[in-house]
């Protein structure tokens, strides 16, 4: 299972030793396999990146997306929700968590900028597209795509906080604990992993992969 190979869906991972990283390969070889178009079976995120290795499928990110949804919808007790989603790399975890939630829902999203053209971060966070409604007094589920130094989630919990929502809580579908700098926990994990540059269910490189419908490891020999 997902779990004894350190992708917890919750809680805490080491760094990404080659032996994890091996181990993942041999999970990605021997689970994480698609079906294509044709119906034939690989390990390619999709055939336009022929050598792009599977970390988290679609199915495996759909099974555990409705998990979320189903504790979320249990939390909020019959209460309303804003779901704030941080764009981009969220966008399609909204979706398909919003999906799962079974309760009075409406969206909100905001854009913050930290991360320069590829890997490496800036560390400054800044709102690059405010909420559109006000959140006072309201349960308000912050959506991100990952947590990862915690910078942003930091950021905007501060600044939400100061609008006094009558609950705020994360839902991150992937969270890099190694990596953190800031204090700061998701209430809502969908898988713990090791350090490693992921691709594809909205997050990019470079702007590119958002439209991968799985998740998969950006290794230093690609992009081409
Ligand atoms: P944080 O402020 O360092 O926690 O960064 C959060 C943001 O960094 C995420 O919302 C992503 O947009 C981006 N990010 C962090 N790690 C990755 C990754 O492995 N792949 C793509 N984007 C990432
Ligand atoms: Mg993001």
């Amino acid at each position: 299972m997902l779990s004894s190979i350190n992708v917890q869906r919750k809680g805490r991972v080491a760094g990404a030793g080659r032996c994890e990283m091996r181990r993942w390969r041999e999970f990605s070889q021997s689970r994480c396999h698609w079906a294509g178009a044709s119906g034939d079976t690989g390990i390619m995120a999709a055939p336009l990146y022929p050598n792009l290795e599977v970390f988290l499928s679609r199915q495996q990110i759909a099974e555990r997306v409705a998990e979320l949804g189903a504790q979320i919808s249990r939390d909020l007790n019959g209460e309303k929700l804003v779901m704030v989603g941080v764009l981009k790399g969220a966008a399609p975890f909204l979706a398909d968590l919003a999906r799962c939630v079974t309760a009075d829902a409406t969206f909100d999203f905001v854009a913050t900028s930290s991360y320069g053209n590829g890997m490496r971060a800036s560390g400054v966070v800044r709102l690059i597209k405010d909420l559109d409604e006000p959140i006072e007094g309201k349960n308000v589920l912050v959506v991100e795509d990952i947590l990862d130094t915690g910078l942003t989630l930091a950021y905007l919990r501060k600044v939400f906080l100061q609008q006094r929502p009558k609950t705020l809580r994360i839902a991150t579908l992937l969270d890099k604990p190694s990596r953190r700098i800031e204090k700061i926990e998701a209430d809502y994990v969908g898988f713990s992993i090791p350090n490693l540059f992921v691709i594809g269910y909205g997050m990019d490189y470079a702007e590119r992969y958002r439209n991968l419908p799985d998740i998969c490891l950006m290794t230093a020999d690609h992009p081409e």
